[in-house]
């Protein structure tokens, strides 16, 4: 790969118009970091500021066109991880949704006590499980265990090894379907069935597929999802997430948050907890409206764009970057940190050194690129597709490669509590 090469990718990319809607400094570093936080698009700014003239205006009487759009906007997403309508609400943290659902779960699975968990999975899911197996938040029932996974740190978990750990006892199991650090992707389909004919339900993680990676819950018999807006779907830092409870279910499974947004004639005030029928079930209190208007307008500049655009991008992007790498950094001492294999692969690409901390940190510093850094090793490099042009995933490489063909440098400053 040249960069005239690059170059040419970006005259034909049908996706380039989109990068223009981005607020981007064109004197600034390139941001590699779609994957942590999405950047601020002038959509998403004009809704905030739109709902917040609502706001000023109307006060109270703005929540007449509020109210539903944890629903509706939960609609939109539904259209990027295949979920019919009314099955997606939008509203609470990822680890909130991840709280209720697996509590849900875990209440229909009478005699089945085991949580099944990847031992590399992202910290907060990891801890919610714990915590559940520790009896956080419950007064109930047998003791839950859960049953770690092991993976490996840059392919994932193998679907022999899962297998082997999903029996007649289990009564969930919990995955992301991109891993944060390494973005190795499971197969949806294959994994959903195998869970099924163990009798158990499957909570998937969306929060490195949402709006990146192609998905399709309902055609996979999935049971429930959690995911995040902030990264791809460029919502806003914190924007509120989203979960997802295929249909059937909606009447078997039950928050563990009783809350009055999840009441049957909200307003009536009754003396007595009755949730709704639908997913709207799983909301809990007053949702927060900036945020959702914000993610949707993400989610409908990604529908305008194309799920089927934005993969093929990425993909492209990842298949560039891993030769790149190859060819640039490895004689550096960087090794892929991700699967080889794009059918293996999400849409980040991550890479490995022994120094990556002070490399990150003087990419950052000396503003060339935006990066992010994963303990113990990883660097991860997130371009998302529809503000990131070939060129930047050229350039950036480049980057990398001069600060690493510099030397150890100064830079080697103790880590700030945010990487
Ligand atoms: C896979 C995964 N799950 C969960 C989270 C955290 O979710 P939240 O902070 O919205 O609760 C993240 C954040 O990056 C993530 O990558």
């Amino acid at each position: 790969v040249d960069r005239a090469q690059a170059e040419a990718l970006d005259r034909t990319d049908p996706l380039a118009g989109f990068r223009d809607e981005f607020f981007i400094d064109p004197t600034g570093p390139i941001y590699m970091d779609g994957n942590s936080l999405g950047r601020l698009s002038g959509r998403v700014a004009d809704a905030v500021e739109g709902a917040m003239e609502s706001w000023r205006i109307e006060v109270v009487g703005g929540w007449r066109e509020w109210v539903d759009l944890p629903l509706s906007v939960g609609d939109l997403i539904g259209r990027l991880i295949g979920a019919g309508p009314g099955q997606v609400l939008v509203g609470d943290s990822t680890t909130v949704n991840l709280y209720k659902l697996s509590r849900a779960a875990l209440d229909v699975q009478k005699g089945r006590s085991v949580i099944v968990c990847d031992d590399n999975e992202f910290p907060t899911d990891r801890y919610v499980l714990a915590g559940i197996a520790a009896g956080a938040g419950s007064n109930s029932r047998e003791p839950i265990e859960v049953r770690w996974v092991r993976s490996d740190p840059v392919n994932g978990v193998d679907l022999d090894s899962l297998a082997s750990c999903v029996d007649e006892r289990t009564a969930l199991v919990c995955l992301s379907h991109v891993n944060y650090r390494s973005a190795a992707r499971l197969d949806i389909q294959a994994v959903t069935s195998l869970v099924h004919e163990r009798g158990a339900l499957m909570l998937w993680d969306l929060c490195h597929s949402a709006g990146a990676v192609p998905v399709d819950l309902d055609g996979a018999g999935a049971d429930m999802a959690v995911g995040c807006t902030y990264k791809y779907l460029n919502a806003g830092p914190g924007a509120p997430a989203f979960l997802y409870v295929r249909e059937e279910l909606h009447t078997r499974l039950s928050s563990p948050i009783w809350g009055w947004f999840a009441q049957r004639d909200q307003f009536e005030m009754g003396e007595r907890f009755e949730p709704v029928d639908g997913v709207g079930r799983f909301g809990a209190g007053s949702p927060d409206m900036l945020g959702l208007v914000a993610v949707s307008a993400g989610a409908s500049m990604l529908l305008e764009a194309g799920m089927d655009k934005l993969w093929g991008k990425s993909r492209a992007m990842g298949e560039m970057l891993l030769e790149l790498v190859a060819e640039r950094l490895e004689p550096f001492g960087v090794d892929l940190g991700s699967p080889a294999d794009a059918d293996r692969r999400g849409a980040h690409v991550s890479v490995r050194h022994p120094r990556a901390w002070p490399m990150c940190n003087e990419l950052v510093a000396r503003r060339l690129v935006v990066p992010d850094f994963r303990v113990p090793d990883t660097v991860r490099l997130g371009p998302a597709p529809i503000y990131t042009r070939y060129v930047d995933v050229f350039d950036a490489v480049e980057r990398i490669r001069d600060v690493l063909a510099g030397g150890p440098t100064s830079s080697e400053r103790e880590r700030p509590r945010v990487t």
